[in-house]
């Protein structure tokens, strides 16, 4: 039988009704064939400071080994000013951290993202995958999912109303998942 391959999913929003967080949760309720998700918050995560390296902070600790024991990472990013979120670059500043110790070396990746504006986190998305060269990722190339006017496919409390994307996101895990078992094992 196939190794059930292990996601772990992280939005790059701390907001309680992020929309980033909602397709997230969605992801994480689906009954996914060969794999199973969970999801680690970012909120505990301190600003990244390099005299902390040789003592790291418990959250940031906890982060990576998370990350280590997973087979593929799944962000989930907001754009913000036409890139990332400091929060999220922030923890993948961390986890490349010591330089030798990085805990996204070689993982499988794969990006959704959601915003109020029409182009739905692409330029945010495509920065993201420049970052995943220097810590040599694996992102996966399609599906994309960039969800645009994001205030018309959530309820006010941050849920997807908008079951087509419920749809995607169920292909790109499928993809993702795939990819994963062509990488790793
Ligand atoms: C934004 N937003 C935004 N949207 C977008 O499509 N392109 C952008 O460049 C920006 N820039 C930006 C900067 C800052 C500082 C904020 C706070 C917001 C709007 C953004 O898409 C919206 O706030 C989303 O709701 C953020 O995602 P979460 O928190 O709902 O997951």
């Amino acid at each position: 039988m196939e190794k059930a391959i292990r996601i772990l999913g992280i939005s790059g929003s701390l907001r309680k009704q992020s929309y980033n967080s909602g397709l997230l949760r969605i992801a994480n309720e689906m009954v996914l064939p060969g794999a199973f998700m969970e999801i680690f918050d970012l909120a505990e995560i301190p600003l990244y400071n390099q005299d902390l390296e040789s003592k790291m902070p418990e959250s940031v600790l906890a982060l990576k080994a998370k990350v280590r024991t997973s087979d593929a990472i799944l962000f989930a990013t907001p754009e913000y000013n036409y890139s990332i979120p400091g929060v999220l670059k922030n923890a993948l500043d961390w986890g490349s951290r010591p330089s030798k110790e990085s805990c996204w070396d070689n993982k499988p990746v794969a990006i959704i993202g959601a915003s109020t504006g029409s182009f739905g986190t692409c330029r945010a998305q495509y920065h993201l995958r420049q970052v995943f060269v220097t810590l040599n990722m694996h992102p996966l190339n399609r599906p994309e999912l960039m969800v645009g006017t994001a205030q018309d496919k959530f309820d006010l409390d941050g849920n997807l109303i908008d079951m087509k994307i419920k749809q995607k996101i169920k292909e790109l895990l499928e993809a993702l998942i795939a990819h994963s078992r062509v990488l790793c094992y």
